[in-house]
């Protein structure tokens, strides 16, 4: 007879439960408080237990702490989540965090016993397939990168085609662009790709931390400094050294950085020996470093040294033949990953998806998939899965917005007359003053397409 744990703050919920469950042939132990439930799991040895049906919001203890742990303690159960109505967030937050499915309260009986059978009939091919599971999240773990524009593939060749030189690379992007893999692939085809990647986020840290944690330090070099620490440079030697957010850096540490370049050497904090460092320097940022050079944020010297080949990453909303494949690739992953049957999207989800101008760029894509795979039951994510997505209504002036290649404006202006004459091509060709030979030339070029179908 297969064991369900049922956990929720509300008796008589479990006593609902637990009755429906029973005349299913189920067998069934409920807790009321979430420490009951891991105590109970903790003392099981090897008795089985099929499936944990369990509250989100208790009182005792936060319900996603309770859900933390129990997939540490019995990651091969499949936890099923109760919600609140209209709390669908805590659902979503509960299922990127392990749980298998979630339903949301008053539920009908025959919701219930649905997802309960369907999770135990999953868990049972997933043991049979745990070999081939396996395998698919090692595909995703390799960073796969996914474009079709054009205005991509040309900086995907040119990152292939530096790799080779140990020039140092400054990566620029808005956030969620992508710097951080064009990182990686810089460092999987450089001649240092048998050595470390190490990166290093110096927005994140105080002036002084960030130095020791770049540099190392010796034993009571400052209060605290209770034992030798590796510096990341040493980590890397040999190897890459992502430095994203670089222009967060304090003037004190981008003078000591300089050195490590100029002189290929720097000394731990504390010390007065010198070590010597071989490292390739990627440096990634969001800001217009020039500006912050013209403002006196960043030093000019540490700049040219840091930018001697410049990959800049362009922001989604200009490159939007690449929002399709991308969204396509994520839902695979999720869609996996979740263990579902999603084929796609709906043509409304998928024209949604393209219209939007994702301020996030990738990362916001990412996010906004994979809470349609948790949300969606069917093979076809729909406009229901999506959040509403408007575009931000513009408003920064004309000259706080940043500055772009005239070939950018082209593209972008081409594509809205095309969209609002229904890419009517003679129409269009008129309202933009250029022949209808030329704008066909255009549309290869910028490889737009008829989306509206
Ligand atoms: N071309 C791509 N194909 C597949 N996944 C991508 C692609 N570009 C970005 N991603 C994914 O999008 C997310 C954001 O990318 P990444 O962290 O490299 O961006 P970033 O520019 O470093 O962002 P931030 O400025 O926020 O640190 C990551 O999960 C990354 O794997
Ligand atoms: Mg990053």
């Amino acid at each position: 007879m297969t064991r369900l744990f049922l956990c929720d703050d509300e008796e008589e919920i479990l006593i609902y439960l637990k009755k429906l469950l029973q005349r299913r042939g189920y067998q069934v132990e409920t807790f009321l408080r979430g420490a009951d439930l891991l105590a109970r799991l903790e003392g099981r040895g090897d008795e089985e237990v099929g499936l944990i049906l369990q509250d989100v919001r208790m009182p005792d203890l936060d319900g996603l702490q309770v859900l933390r742990r129990v997939r540490k303690l019995a990651p091969e159960i499949p936890v099923v989540v109760m919600s609140a109505f209209g709390a669908i967030d805590d659902a979503v937050q509960a299922v990127k965090l392990g749980a298998y499915d979630y339903l949301t309260k008053p539920f009908p009986k025959e919701k219930v016993l649905g997802v309960i059978d369907n999770a135990l009939e999953h868990r049972r091919l997933a043991l049979e397939n745990r070999e081939l599971r396996d395998r698919l999240s090692q595909q995703a773990a390799t960073g796969e990168i996914v474009f079709r524009s054009r205005r991509f593939r040309e900086i995907f060749d040119l990152t292939l085609q530096v790799a080779g030189s140990d020039a140092n690379i400054l990566i620029v992007g808005e956030s969620g662009t992508g710097k951080e893999l064009i990182a990686r692939l810089l460092h999987r085809h450089s001649p240092r790709r048998e050595k470390a990647f190490v990166s290093l986020n110096c927005a994140t840290l105080a002036d002084n931390l960030l130095e020791s944690q770049l540099f190392g330090h010796v034993r009571g070099a400052f209060t605290g400094a209770i034992a030798n620490q590796k510096g990341l440079l040493e980590e890397a030697e040999g190897g890459t050294l992502l430095l994203d957010e670089v222009a967060e850096m304090s003037p004190a540490v981008q003078a000591k950085l300089l050195r490590v370049i100029q002189e290929r050497d720097y000394t731990p904090v504390g010390t007065t020996r010198a070590r010597s460092a071989d490292v390739r320097l990627v440096a990634a940022t969001n800001k217009d470093l020039h500006r912050e050079v013209a403002a006196g944020r960043f030093r000019d010297d540490l700049y040219y040294r840091l930018n001697v080949i410049t990959l800049a990453l362009p922001p989604l909303r200009e490159r939007p033949d690449d929002i399709e494949p991308l969204a396509l690739y994520f839902l695979r992953r999720f869609a996996a990953k979740q263990r579902k049957e999603i084929h796609g999207f709906a043509d409304d989800a998928l024209q949604r998806l393209t219209e939007y101008t994702w301020p996030g760029n990738i990362r916001e894509l990412e996010n906004v998939v994979e809470r349609a795979v948790i949300l969606t039951r069917t093979q076809l994510v729909d406009n229901d899965a999506l959040p509403l997505l408007r575009p931000a209504v513009p408003t920064a002036s004309a000259t706080d917005r940043p500055l772009v290649a005239l070939e950018v404006v082209e593209h972008r202006h081409i594509a809205e007359v095309l969209r609002q004459t229904g890419f009517h091509k003679s129409r269009a060709a008129e309202i933009l003053g250029i022949s209808r030979k030329t704008l066909d030339r255009k549309i290869a070029e910028f490889g737009l397409a008829d989306t509206e179908g």
